[in-house]
């Protein structure tokens, strides 16, 4: 493994690209969902660029910017073992942003109006803007983003036929603990306590779906707001369920089997979210 912590300090046999380039771009804190993205990558590419990068114009919110995970060191201790193919970018905000710390602004239409974008302002412009400048600063064959981050994923894909890019955006499945809790960075900032109870986010993922079999989406979003009433250390943020590809909500008495359940909520002092395929 190679670290470059500037897009200049890159040889130019990386530049020469007469190889497939797999892309992995995480914020660091990686575990073992980023680390299925890298294992797929490697599988699939000659060479997988990792991009180790907390990108603050992504964040609504100082105080979660600044208690994200840093693990920088761990991080790349982690990719190390797999080998001599492999890259790690680790830049700084001035290399990407220059002196304005600025998103730019994309037309990602309804994705971007409806769950997290509603929650989080100008958060995914703020994704917009860095997934840009990695796809274009590299132009990696293929690009790899977990469907933990479903509506990510759908606004990457989104935003690279909006620009005409080569890449193709590859979409990985959400990696679980042997509990259920969907991966994250951030389940490493949760108390023992919280950790505890933090699957009960995936029960209530389960319920929706084993109910969709049978009941219209209102009957189901009456469930699982009572799932989460008695569950009360969980405070539902939403539940939605919706079309996979244009993320429109579906109508409350319409049968939901062919759509994807999202949900948000807060644990203590963690905002948490997840989904799962309704079929
Ligand atoms: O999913 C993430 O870790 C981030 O949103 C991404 C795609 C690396 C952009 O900062």
């Amino acid at each position: 493994m190679e670290v470059f912590n500037s897009f200049h300090e890159f040889p130019q046999r990386f530049l020469d690209k007469s190889y497939s380039l797999g892309m992995v771009p995480t914020m660091g804190a990686l575990h073992d969902g980023h680390l299925s993205l890298v294992e797929k990558a490697i599988s699939e590419n000659d060479k997988v660029l990792i991009t180790i990068f907390i990108n603050p114009t992504q964040f609504d919110d100082d105080k979660d910017l600044m208690n994200y995970p840093r693990e920088l060191q761990k991080d790349l201790e982690k990719i190390s073992h797999f080998g001599e193919n492999i890259w790690a970018y680790t830049p700084n905000a001035s290399e990407i942003y220059g002196e304005h710390l600025e998103s730019k602004h994309y037309d990602l239409n309804s994705l971007e109006t409806v769950m997290e974008g509603k929650s989080r302002a100008g958060h995914f412009q703020g994704v917009a803007t860095v997934v840009e400048y990695f796809l274009k600063t590299f132009s990696p064959t293929r690009a790899y983003f977990g469907e933990k981050d479903y509506q990510q994923l759908q606004i990457i894909t989104h935003l690279n036929e909006l620009l005409g890019l080569s890449t193709e955006i590859v979409g990985c499945p959400i990696v679980r603990t042997s509990d259920g809790l969907a991966m994250s960075s951030r389940n490493a900032l949760l108390t023992v306590e919280e950790r505890k109870i933090a699957p009960q986010i995936y029960q209530g993922l389960q319920l929706a779906k084993k109910l969709a079999k049978d009941y219209i989406y209102k009957s189901i979003l009456d469930e699982v707001h009572a799932f989460f009433h008695k569950h009360s250390e969980l405070k539902l943020e939403y539940f939605t369920a919706a079309d996979p590809s244009t993320l429109v909500e579906f109508e409350p008495d319409e049968k939901i089997t062919r759509g994807r359940g999202f949900i948000a909520v807060r644990l203590g002092k963690i905002r948490l979210i997840d989904n799962i395929n309704m079929s």
